[in-house]
């Protein structure tokens, strides 16, 4: 079976969606979403609760009947040729894919033999996926009773067990601790290495960050920023040196020779002693930056100016949803005047 989707000779993109829509009585769940992502990458949709990510995805998936517009899976219309695109995909995530009573070998064992595997290689499967994915001890136990994170593997082993071509991973790492979601992503990087095209929704900067070549930030149901993750953040500049000095007296000189030695703008924090510069747009990926950032401390430091505190970073993706939709990813009552307390500081400081 695998090979046969090996073969295929579709050489377009993995999915391809034009004017995307889905309704749930007024609300326009996905709301006319165009999207293009090539075969035997990770592509991130990124978005916050509600956003309209797992519906894209159940639309995707033929779970769900798109209201408007249209979507293609290796070439195949996820209405009219869903059986086509049902042979290729598998979901995980926010669905159950295996039986709670079942262990974890037998759950495998169980899709093996009902996707046309001989006993033997379906036993021989299902022990080297527990092996990969770090189950080989609770192979005996039922799945009941794994942890969250044995758990989120399970159901990922269970949905690569026919190493599918389009692979939908639906916040695959949502309550895991950091030591499950780096083994999740470390099972996301094989998966893809064997030519699995990934889907990958996730409500974690960082993980798409981690994970994806390109990245469509997602938000009530429309796209409203899409790229490679690079791109994202040179849309909001290409990194960032804070600076925190002892002495708010001596930030207008700091301010100056910042500006001179970084060749950038300088934002004064509502912090009276803080000062941000966003290094410019282009090609510095960090290396120039740090040098230009080094140097401008030591002129600093020449200069009789005390830094408490400094440290040089790209952008967080966090940053870059702030700057598309002017909120932050997780509050939605981000508050953008200075707080209460900076306000209190720049009070004491020019008092
Ligand atoms: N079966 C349904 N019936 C009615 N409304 C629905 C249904 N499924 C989703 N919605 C609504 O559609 C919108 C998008 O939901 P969706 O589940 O796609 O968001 P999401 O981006 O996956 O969010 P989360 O990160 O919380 O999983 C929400 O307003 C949700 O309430
Ligand atoms: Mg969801």
């Amino acid at each position: 079976m695998t090979s046969k989707n090996r073969t295929d000779q579709w050489a377009g993109p993995a999915i391809e969606t034009a004017g995307l829509v889905k309704t749930f009585g007024d609300n326009r769940a996905v709301d006319g979403v165009d999207l293009r992502i090539e075969a035997g990458t990770v592509y991130g949709l990124l978005g916050p609760n509600g956003a309209g990510k797992t519906t894209t995805v159940r639309m995707l998936a033929t779970l769900l009947r798109p209201d408007g517009g249209e979507a293609h899976v290796f070439g195949h219309d996820v209405v009219r040729e869903a059986d086509a695109v049902r042979t290729r995909v598998s979901l995980t995530g926010q669905y159950a894919s295996v039986d709670e009573d079942l262990t974890g070998t037998e759950n495998l064992v169980l899709l093996a033999r009902l996707t046309g595997h001989s006993k033997k290689a379906s036993y021989d499967r299902a022990a080297q996926l527990l092996d990969a994915f770090g189950l080989s001890e609770a192979a005996a136990r039922q799945v009941k009773n794994y942890s969250g994170g044995m758990r989120r593997r399970i159901d990922i082993a269970a949905s690569i067990l026919n190493t599918p071509d389009l692979l939908f991973l639906d916040e695959p790492t949502t309550g895991l601790d950091p030591r499950s979601r780096n083994q999740v992503w470390e099972i996301v990087r094989a998966v893809v290495a064997q030519g699995t095209t990934v889907l990958l929704t996730t409500q974690y900067l960082d993980e798409a960050d981690q994970l994806a070549a390109r990245i469509a930030v997602i938000d009530k149901g429309k796209v409203i920023a899409e790229g490679t993750k690079g791109e994202l953040k040179a849309s909001v500049g290409a990194g960032a040196v804070h600076v925190r000095l002892r002495d708010a007296h001596q930030r207008p000189d700091a301010e100056r020779l910042l500006r001179q030695a970084l060749d950038a703008d300088i934002q004064l924090e509502p912090d009276p002693v803080a000062l941000t510069a966003r290094v410019g747009n282009g090609s510095s990926n960090g290396a120039g930056a740090a040098e230009k950032a080094s140097r401008a401390l030591a002129e600093l430091a020449h200069a009789g100016i005390t830094v408490d505190n400094f440290s040089l970073g790209q952008p967080s993706l966090d940053e870059v949803f702030l700057a598309l939709t002017g909120k932050s990813d997780h509050a939605e009552t981000s508050p953008q005047p200075p707080t209460k307390q900076a306000q209190q500081q720049t009070k004491e400081a020019t008092a």
